[in-house]
């Protein structure tokens, strides 16, 4: 049986923990793919990671590479390339280089490996998933967005840690855009099959949403030299494999939604069905009306966040 092909795009570290993650896990052949400029770099992480296998026990081809040709006839590319935000970028510098730089990405995907399921990584997330979307002109259930899987992960670790109980009892669901303005679910969150609300204190739980919103500020706030990248690959890496063995796995992901949820064509966080067609389908959950309004404001968040996108890139 032909092993998949997963193209990863950017060789940082999300791009090449997201390699490593896919390989350990041997998903497929994995193709690393960075800008010329940083010369060996993809080739010596593929190589050292390469090196790992016969150590760890796991079989993958691992390539790294500055020329697209090497990533051509992928099953799955996953995007990382761009910046993250430094001391001093405003939002708008942001949105404005990774634009550019997603732009040329997704044109490369698509004249490439144009049957691949795209998994989008790059910030500011719901506008890059957007962009690739345009760009490609892929079929919409073909381009997804990661976000949910990790804002999730950082809910549910952040509850176990509260609650004392191991992490693979917890399981949540959280809609709405990457980080700000998700919308945690309070009647989706179980512990061991017993609801959140059971267990915890309403203070506890809004302060434990407040800290997954900030997750990603507070591992750039430790960190300093840079943002997270164990668990946002660690993220994506699922979402591959969802694809790649088609498990049909019910996640959040940013998926198009047009008529889903009243949204009117764009990338929104929502439970969905992931397996090799991408996204299979699109859950729709009956809302509380403070979830609802919830909902509503990161919807009304992500389209500005578009709207801004558009103007810079015009
Ligand atoms: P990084 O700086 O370590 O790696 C980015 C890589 O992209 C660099 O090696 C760079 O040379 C490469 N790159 C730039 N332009 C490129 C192009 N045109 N083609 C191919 N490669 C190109 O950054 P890191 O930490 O890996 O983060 C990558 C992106 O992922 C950032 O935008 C970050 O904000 C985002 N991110 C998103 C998360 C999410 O949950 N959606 C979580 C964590 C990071
Ligand atoms: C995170 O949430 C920076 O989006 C990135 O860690």
């Amino acid at each position: 049986m032909r092993r998949a092909k997963i193209s990863i795009i950017g060789a940082g570290n999300v791009g090449a923990t997201t390699a490593h993650w896919c390989a350990a896990a041997e998903l497929g052949d994995v193709v690393l793919l960075d800008i010329p400029a940083t010369e060996g770099m993809p080739a010596g992480k593929a190589l050292d990671l390469f090196q790992a296998s016969p150590i760890m026990g796991f079989d993958a081809a691992l390539t790294g590479t500055t020329n697209w040709a090497d990533t051509a006839g992928s099953d799955v590319v996953v995007v990382t390339a761009g910046i993250a935000r430094k001391p001093g970028m405003s939002r708008d510098d942001l949105l404005s280089t990774n634009a550019k730089i997603v732009g040329d990405v997704a044109a490369h995907v698509r004249d490439s490996s144009p049957q691949a399921i795209v998994i989008v990584v790059s910030n500011p997330l719901d506008a890059m998933v957007q962009r690739t979307f345009h760009v490609t002109g892929f079929p919409a259930a073909r381009v997804i967005g990661q976000a949910g899987i990790l804002d999730t992960a950082r809910y549910r670790s952040f509850l176990a840690m509260e609650l004392g109980v191991s992490v693979e009892d917890i399981a949540a669901m959280l809609l709405g855009g990457h980080g700000d303005t998700m919308v945690p679910i309070p009647s989706c969150t179980s512990v061991g099959g017993i609801p959140v609300t059971q267990l915890i204190s309403q203070d506890k739980l809004d302060a434990i949403v407040t800290r997954a919103r900030n997750g990603g500020a507070e591992i750039v706030g430790l960190l300093k030299t840079g943002s997270a990248y164990y668990a946002p690959a660690a993220a994506t890496a699922q979402m591959v494999e969802a694809v790649v063995r088609d498990k049909k796995r019910l996640v959040p992901c940013a998926a198009y939604c047009d008529k889903e949820y009243g949204v009117g064509g764009y990338f929104v966080g929502v439970p969905v069905i992931l397996g090799s067609g991408g996204v299979e389908k699109i859950i729709e959950l009956s809302l509380l009306p403070d979830e609802r309004a919830a909902l509503d404001k990161s919807i009304a968040a992500v389209k500005d966040l578009v709207a801004a996108m558009n103007r810079l890139v015009a």
